[in-house]
């Protein structure tokens, strides 16, 4: 029987396990990639594995996220991360030269490989053919020592796309268009492989912004064919030797199929607070804006900015607005620059901001208090953009120029300007000079910026536990650990802990401390999708360092969930919703004979304080169970 994209690339790196849906499957892992954010903690971890260097093809350390702290510990974490890669034998890219997925995409992408990065946008490089998982940092730095990368199979839904694209519509409609369809809850265990004659016209990075938003559809993986068009892209990146054709079998078989017009799809727009919440740019035509985007992993690259630029040549913002630009890559910086299109850019009133993720993590550019910004990036969650009360709206880079132009939210067909055919560059400026290779003669430089990597102790007999919040369904890791300020405190974990649930509950880490000063464990309890967002580990490692050993929720996100038990938190889920709703925060809840049931399809927790027992549905493989038993992945990799 003929394979799909995901089987073919699963066979040729199989461990063990089975494809077969929702089954554990191991692969090897060719390439990892980290950003500086969760970066720092993934090698502080790698280290106390004590291999001596690296073990995949290509591991490479990105600076792209703290780049805006006025003290020196951003700084401090950036040479850690040089000094420890180039003693590990990793590549380093230094502060400046780009977003890690764009870089990744145009520099070391290869069609039929296997990615792992500690980033949940890490499937942006299924646009070459990649298989391309986000993860946590802690699976990362696992895989770097050579283990396997363990995942359920996901079912794979094939994504036929038909048709052409309209003048002004673009790749950012697509996947906007694919999360009103699918939304971004309930595809946990899935995968998307974009297949059909609509696809032959998408170029690598359009390919790339639909696969980049799967993360919000909360997809294991999105992948391209590796075809003529990719072929195009390497030839460009004078990289051609790296790609390889790559198709599914004309007899491949999908779980499930849907098919996409693309004649059909209008400019859209993701509305506050959530990217599936979208509606098109005509629906919401006039409400007035105070501040535009352009930029982040999921639309700058040439062909992005190239578009804008060619909308704002000879014209000015509108004087209301703030128009900010942030290319994904030193790449498109160079390019732009060469062409011309930044003085265009910078003619019309535009800001030109740092290569790197910016406001798209909330370093930088808040928006004013209860603002409307219009961004291109890829998340809107409230709070996000470093404003609680600001609302945030997703759209294309047509869409965003157009409403930078008239101050007001505007379909980009309005203006009736020229459309800017932008076509994919015959050559990209390549210039590899910010990316270092390793000597491996560097002394690991350390500071009170850089701490240890925290280790859990092993899973007690029986559990005692107290519950220390409950929250609303579909919280998402930037509820749990927000991003902006306490983004540089990521490798100090009891700092990190002081900003847990901040927004929800600041009392939190004073509650878990209650509960440990006790000898109780804490609970979470959460309704459906917890942990949706990102790959931010720090949302399960600080959990565990407060004494959470359990959280009970509806449903959870993938990688948050692997998360969780990467760190020796047991995640249950309620066989019933009633039972979420009769917990209240301080009952005290208790487990028995843990060793014993946590082998079992059904746990029974008995809820002390109100003197009834309830059952969670407990699907964790065998190998998972012994992690959260030694108390984590560290404890369980170290330990043998
Ligand atoms: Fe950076 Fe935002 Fe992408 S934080 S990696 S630009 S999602």
């Amino acid at each position: 029987m003929g394979k799909n994209l995901f089987e073919k690339i699963i066979s040729s790196h199989f461990v063990s396990g089975s494809v077969q849906p929702g089954s554990e499957v191991g692969i090897r892992i060719d390439q990892t990639l980290t950003q500086d954010s969760l970066g720092a903690m993934a090698y502080l971890q790698f280290e106390s594995l004590g291999v001596e260097k690296v073990k995949t093809e290509l591991s490479v350390s990105y600076v792209d996220h703290l780049m805006f702290q006025p003290g020196s510990e951003n700084a401090d974490v950036h040479r850690y991360l040089e000094s420890v890669a180039d003693k590990y034998g990793i590549v380093f890219s230094k502060p400046g030269n780009g977003i890690c997925h764009q870089v990744h995409l145009e520099r070391f992408s290869q069609p039929g490989k296997t990615l792992i990065g500690g980033d949940s946008h890490t499937v942006t490089c299924g646009a070459a053919g990649m298989l391309a998982i986000g993860v946590g940092g802690l699976d990362v730095a696992l895989a770097m020592g050579g283990a396997p990368l363990y995942i359920l199979s996901p079912k794979v839904i094939k994504v036929n796309l038909i048709g052409s694209i309209k003048e002004w519509s673009s790749a950012k409609d697509i996947i906007l268009e694919i999360l009103k369809l699918l939304t971004s809850k309930g595809n946990v265990g899935t995968a998307l492989e974009y297949t059909g004659p609509g696809i032959q016209n998408l170029t690598v990075p359009e390919r790339a912004t639909i696969c980049n938003m799967g993360a919000e559809l909360g997809v294991t993986t999105s992948i391209f064919p590796s075809d003529e068009m990719t072929k195009r892209f390497f030839i460009a990146q004078g990289r051609e030797k790296d790609w390889q054709e790559l198709l599914a079998d004309p007899d491949a078989t999908y779980a499930k199929e849907i098919t996409i017009d693309l004649s059909q799809i209008e400019p859209n727009i993701a509305l506050p607070h959530s990217p599936d919440h979208v509606c098109t740019v005509k629906e919401m035509e006039g409400k007035p804006v105070n501040q535009v985007l352009i930029g982040s992993c999921t639309n700058s690259s040439y062909q992005d900015l190239m578009t804008v630029a060619a909308m704002l040549k000879g014209r000015k913002i509108h004087p209301s607005v703030s128009l900010g630009i942030v290319p994904g890559s030193r790449q498109v910086l160079s390019m732009i620059t060469q062409s011309g299109a930044l003085y265009d850019i910078i003619a019309s009133g535009a800001r030109i901001l740092e290569a790197g993720c910016g406001f798209c993590v909330g370093q930088g550019q808040a928006p004013q208090t209860g603002g409307v910004s219009v961004r291109t990036n890829n998340r809107n969650f409230e709070g996000r953009s470093g404003t609680k009360d600001a609302q945030v709206f997703l759209v294309s880079p047509a869409t965003a120029a157009a409403t930078a132009l008239s101050g007001k939210i505007t379909d980009p067909r309005d203006l009736l300007l020229n459309y800017p055919q932008i076509c994919l560059p015959e050559k990209y400026d390549i210039d590899d000079s910010m990316i270092l290779y390793p000597s491996n003669t560097a002394e690991i430089f350390r500071s009170a910026a850089i701490g240890t990597p925290p280790f859990n102790t092993p899973m007690p007999t029986e559990l005692k536990s107290r519950v220390a919040i409950k929250v609303s369904d579909m919280i998402n890791t930037d509820d749990i650990i927000p991003g902006g300020s306490a983004m540089n405190y990521r490798s100090n974990i009891p700092k990190s802990c002081e900003f847990i649930f901040k927004f929800i509950d600041p009392l939190f880490p004073q509650y878990c401390k209650e509960n440990k000063e006790a000898g109780v464990a804490s609970v979470i309890v959460a309704g459906i999708s917890y942990g949706q967002g990102s790959s931010r580990e720090h949302a399960a490692l600080c959990p565990m360092y407060m004494g959470v050993r359990v959280v009970a929720a509806k449903s959870f996100e993938r990688i948050h969930r692997d998360n969780l038990i990467n760190f020796g938190i047991l995640p249950l889920v309620f066989v019933n919703d009633e039972d979420y709703e009769r917990i209240e925060k301080d009952d005290e809840l208790f487990i028995d004979d843990i060793y014993n049931v946590i082998h079992e399809p059904r746990i029974q927790v008995s809820n002390l304080t109100k003197n009834y027992s309830f059952t969670t549905v407990n699907n964790l493989t065998m190998r998972q169970c012994e992690i959260i038993l030694a108390g984590g992945k560290l404890n369980h990799a170290t330990q043998k």
